[in-house]
């Protein structure tokens, strides 16, 4: 098994317990669009208002169940590993300086989750990132997270367990979270070919990036799948792409070619998604989640609406 146990604290959250409890989160990438920023850390560890956005990823799953998490990393990643671990020297020192206040920001620490880490060693792309995690994951269903993508404000969103309840109930090898997107917009995605309507609806084939002509739909990937193992055979078998990656969309057409089933959910509209791969999306993440903020939101508005000279009242 790739990687070494960490932390692991805290009973779970009554109620909460899926099926599928085990995680993927690829983490892997180099973050070429954001440098300078991501030049010496992870963009993964970037804030989007208070937080990193790795740490609202582990949030989300963590919400839903999630026991067991393996993070696929590469070099420069290891800020990542040490945010996730207890810190009592800085618990200590936040209580003998008077600063109680703050250890509810340190809470995450005791999440009942337990981190697992392995290397992608040649980052060949997130298909291959995916089969890094095969030896830890085994013969269970699993879930696969994008650390670089919050799946609505503040996280709150469940659409992991509805996808793990359509996963088990129509007995898919695939399970996959779609956005609509503007059809400018489907040349940066993997976008299905839906062979039905609905909020769940079986998907006949995705095609990586494809041109806003050839797209068959609108609908994009966003960031959260969960998979049967035979995943892992179909990436084996996926030739590289003319990028040279593996890529996971490839992957999954195959397993759809070969006659398995495949279903897409939709994300609710209040549960957009904030993927931070390219400056303009990073900026607009940052700006909502800053208004958002229960306590700074007020004030970053007013200062907002004075910088572009919207009137007051
Ligand atoms: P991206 O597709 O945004 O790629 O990754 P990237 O390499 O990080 O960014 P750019 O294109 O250079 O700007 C989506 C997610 O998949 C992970 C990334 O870390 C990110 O969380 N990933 C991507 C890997 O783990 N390994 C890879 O080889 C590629």
């Amino acid at each position: 098994m790739p990687g070494a146990p960490g932390s692991e604290a805290g009973p779970a959250a009554p109620g909460l317990i899926m099926d599928i409890d085990i995680a993927v989160v690829p983490v892997a990438g180099l973050g070429t669009r954001l440098l300078p920023a991501t030049k010496s850390q992870p963009k993964e560890m970037l804030p989007v208002g208070r937080k990193p956005v790795v740490q609202y990823v582990v949030e989300e799953l963590a919400r839903v169940g999630v026991k067991q998490l393996l993070f696929v990393t590469g070099p420069g990643k290891t800020s990542i590993e040490n945010h996730f671990d207890l810190n009592p020297e800085l618990i200590q020192t936040l209580r003998e300086t008077g600063k109680e206040e703050l250890l509810q920001e340190l809470a995450f620490e005791r999440a009942a989750v337990q981190f697992f880490y392995t290397r992608q060693r040649q980052l060949l792309g997130l298909g291959h990132a995916v089969l890094c995690a095969r030896s830890f994951v085994g013969r269970r269903p699993f879930i696969v997270a994008l650390g670089d993508s919050i799946i609505g404000m503040h996280a709150e969103s469940d659409v992991v367990r509805r996808m793990a309840r359509c996963f088990l109930e129509r007995d898919a090898l695939a399970v996959v979270a779609f956005e609509e997107v503007p059809r400018d917009e489907v040349v940066h995605y993997g976008i299905a070919a839906p062979r039905s309507a609905g909020d769940v609806f079986e998907i006949g084939d995705v095609v990586e990036k494809p041109a806003r002509e050839e797209a068959p739909s609108t609908l994009a990937i966003a960031a959260r799948y969960v998979f049967s193992p035979e995943i892992f055979d179909a990436l084996e078998r996926t030739p590289p792409s003319k990028g040279g990656e593996i890529q996971l969309t490839d992957a999954i057409r195959t397993l759809i070619q070969e006659g398995g089933r495949a279903y897409g959910v939709r994300l609710k509209a209040d549960e957009p998604r904030y993927d931070i791969g390219n400056i303009d999306a990073y900026f607009r993440a940052f700006v909502e989640f800053a208004l958002a903020d229960s306590r700074h939101g007020a004030a970053i508005r007013r200062h907002l609406e004075t910088l572009l000279h919207v009137p007051h009242p």
